[in-house]
Order: C-alpha cells, then structure tokens, then sequence
C-alpha cells in the first residue's frame, strides 16, 4: 500500500529540476518547472459519451479507447494513491460521461477511503443522475457539478444533440433530494447560441438555491470550430448579470480554482465565471489529468500525454509509479491559454486549428 509520508526522490537533471526538487522537499509537495504543486486531479473514466454537445463531441463516432485498454478499477485506485502522495488532495470523475462507466460507485468507494483524499467530486451531464444520484451519494461522493447551457428544451436539442432537458432537470433535484451538495451547474457560453439564456440560468439558480459556473468557450479538441467571435468574455458574462443582479467579488476557492466566484449583494446565492480565454489562469494551474486509457496530461489543451499504463501493468512497483508521475510533473511547464492570449491580443493571431489537441471526451474535461 502506498504511503503518504514518501516524496519522490530528485531526478539528478538540470538545476531547475534539482532546484525544484529541493523546494518540492521544503514544501513536502513536488513542484513543476514554474514553481506550481499538483493538488488536483481529473479522472477520465470513459471516453464515451452519450450526449454530442455541439461545442465538445460534435461527430457521432470517434476512435474509441478499446475496452482492454481502459483502465481497471485496481489501476485507478492504484493510480490515484500514488497522485495523492505526491500532493493530490482533490479528485473530479469525469469522460466522456462518467455515469456510463458500469458500477462507478464502486470506484467511488475505493477513492473515498484514500487518506489525505479531501474532496470526491463528479462532472455529469445528468442524464443518468435521477437513477443514480442515492447511489452516488451512498458511495462517498462529496460534490457533483452538472452541464447544463440552457432551459430552453429546443435549444437544449440543438445544443447536445441528444438526450432531452427534463432528464438532467429530474437528476438535478433528485441530487439534492439524495444529499449531494452543493450542486453546481457548469454552462457554456456561445455567442449567438445561448448567450441570452445566462439571466434565465441565473434566475433559476437563484430560485432553487444551486450554484452556477459559466465557462467561456474553449477551444478543446480540434473538432468545435472554436472562433474567438463566439466567445462571450468573463467580462460580459458579469456585466449582464450584475446589471440585474448586483455581484460582489469573492475571488478563486483556494487560490488556484479555475472559477473566479462572486456572490449576489442581496445573498441570493453565488456565481463564477471561468475564463481560460480572456483571463487565463496558467500561473496557479493545480491539475493534472488522467485519461480513461492511463495517460497523464498536465494540460486540457495538450496534443499528448505520458503513458502510465505502461509501467502499471508492466509490473512498476508503488514507488516507481510515484517516481514515474513526479518526474512528468516536475518537467511541466504548460501555460497554453497564457501563450494563446498572448497570440490573440499580438499581430500574430490565434489560429485554433494549427494546434492539435486530445479530444477533451478522452482527457476529461
Ligand atoms: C467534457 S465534459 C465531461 C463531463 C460530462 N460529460 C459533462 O458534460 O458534464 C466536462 C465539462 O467540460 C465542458 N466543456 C466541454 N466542451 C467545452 C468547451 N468547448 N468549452 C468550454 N467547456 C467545455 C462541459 O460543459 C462540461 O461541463
Ligand atoms: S460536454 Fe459532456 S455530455 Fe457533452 S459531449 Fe462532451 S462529454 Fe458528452
């Protein structure tokens, strides 16, 4: 069994490397090349999904993770130890739709023994939230945010292409019916597609007492067509909903959240906002991701990861598992949104396209 007391030993490599492992020890944290710990992890259980949302899995068919490939039980459990020793306290499930992954519960379980593990959370797109939010809370699950980017059920259709708004509506209540709190709703902004619904989102929020996260759109993936038109900055995002609703700033949770959070004047609830593109957040970014075939990638916007697969069904032991991923840590110095505004706002430009990315359905959003 792993234990929590282990640090993973200097990799002898150039000064920086030897310069943050010294402050990894200093801190009893490994820290990557800018000087940032790992302290969050996103763990893809599936590619698969059940929804095309326009703006995330618009073709039907992928090339998906095959079945043998895709990790076991034992191996995210195992995994998730090792990311915990080197300073992991807070794991989100997601995919694909993580609620397709059969028996996640049990998972769920296994995560939430881990010592040290703080925070159990799930991203769904609450299609199969109302047969399962009871189990989901019995098995340990802390918290749970939930996609949803309009209330209008025609726009809902055009939007995610499947599935219907009263499911994920029935999961959303019976979430708070089976104790999962707090709910947050996480939208997508598109100019010209659901930017007049954030009121109505807003206003439902306030009514039942969820919390809401509204993401600008993001050039994930390379099969969007992100264009940098349709996004509706953090900027807007407040000022529509702070000319109805006054807002007060409360900044990110811990320091390294990806949501700036705000409250309303009158107490009627709180609102973040994430800006990765307006705003980038690179310099506190926490998190590193796993996708469901045992990848490590240490950004949403990487074109590849580093396999752990590998080694864990080639026999690596706990120690050589944690040396593996805190080597990959400690070499990262990703700051893709802070390089893309810097493109945007430059004569250079921003072309989405040049880039190729992992599709956010396989490294988990
Ligand atoms: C990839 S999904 C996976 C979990 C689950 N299927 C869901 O929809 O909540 C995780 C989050 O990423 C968000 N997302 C997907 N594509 C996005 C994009 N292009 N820009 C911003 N957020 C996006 C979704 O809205 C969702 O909240
Ligand atoms: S955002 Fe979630 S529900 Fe929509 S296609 Fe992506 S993974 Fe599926």
């Amino acid at each position: 069994m792993l234990s929590a007391a282990k640090h993973p030993s200097p990799q002898g490599a150039d000064s920086s490397l030897a310069q943050n492992d010294r402050q990894a020890q200093t801190n009893g944290q490994v820290r990557d090349l800018l000087g940032r710990p790992i302290r969050d992890l996103r763990i893809s259980v599936t590619d698969r999904c059940n929804f095309r949302c326009t703006y995330c899995m618009p073709f039907d068919e992928y090339p998906w993770i095959p079945a043998a490939q895709v990790r076991t039980f034992d191996e995210v459990e195992r995994l998730a130890r090792a990311f915990v020793v080197l300073g992991v306290d807070k794991i989100r499930l997601t995919g694909g739709e993580p609620l397709l992954r059969p028996g996640l519960e049990q998972l769920i379980e296994r995560l939430a023994r881990i010592d040290g593990l703080d925070d159990l959370a799930l991203t769904t797109n609450g299609s199969l939230l109302a047969q399962k939010a009871e189990s989901l809370k019995a098995a340990g699950l802390n918290r749970i945010n939930v996609s949803l980017d309009t209330l209008d059920p025609e726009k809902f259709r055009r939007i995610r292409r499947r599935g219907d708004l009263q499911q994920v509506l029935d999961g959303l209540f019976a979430a708070r019916a089976a104790g999962l709190e707090p709910i947050k709703l996480n939208s997508v902004v598109q100019r010209g597609v659901n930017d007049d619904d954030i009121i109505p989102l807003v206003e439902f929020c306030r009514e039942h007492g969820f919390a809401i996260r509204f993401i600008e759109y993001m050039d994930v993936g390379n099969a969007n067509e992100w264009r940098p038109d349709r996004v509706v900055s953090k900027r807007e995002i407040i000022e529509t909903i702070n000319a109805r609703y006054p807002l007060r700033e409360i900044g990110r949770g811990r320091g390294s959240a990806p949501a700036v959070d705000y409250e309303f004047a009158d107490g009627g609830g709180d609102i973040g906002v994430i800006a990765s593109i307006t705003e980038p957040f690179c310099t506190t970014c926490t998190r590193a991701r796993l996708t469901a075939d045992g990848q490590l990638v240490t950004c949403l916007f990487a074109s590849r990861g580093q396999d752990l697969k590998g080694p864990l069904r080639g026999g690596a032991s706990d120690d050589e598992l944690i040396e593996a991923i805190g080597s990959v840590w400690r070499r990262r110095s990703d700051r893709y949104s802070d390089l893309r505004l810097e493109a945007m706002t430059s004569g250079r430009g921003y072309q989405a396209r040049e880039h190729s990315k992992i599709e956010m359905i396989t490294l988990g959003g």
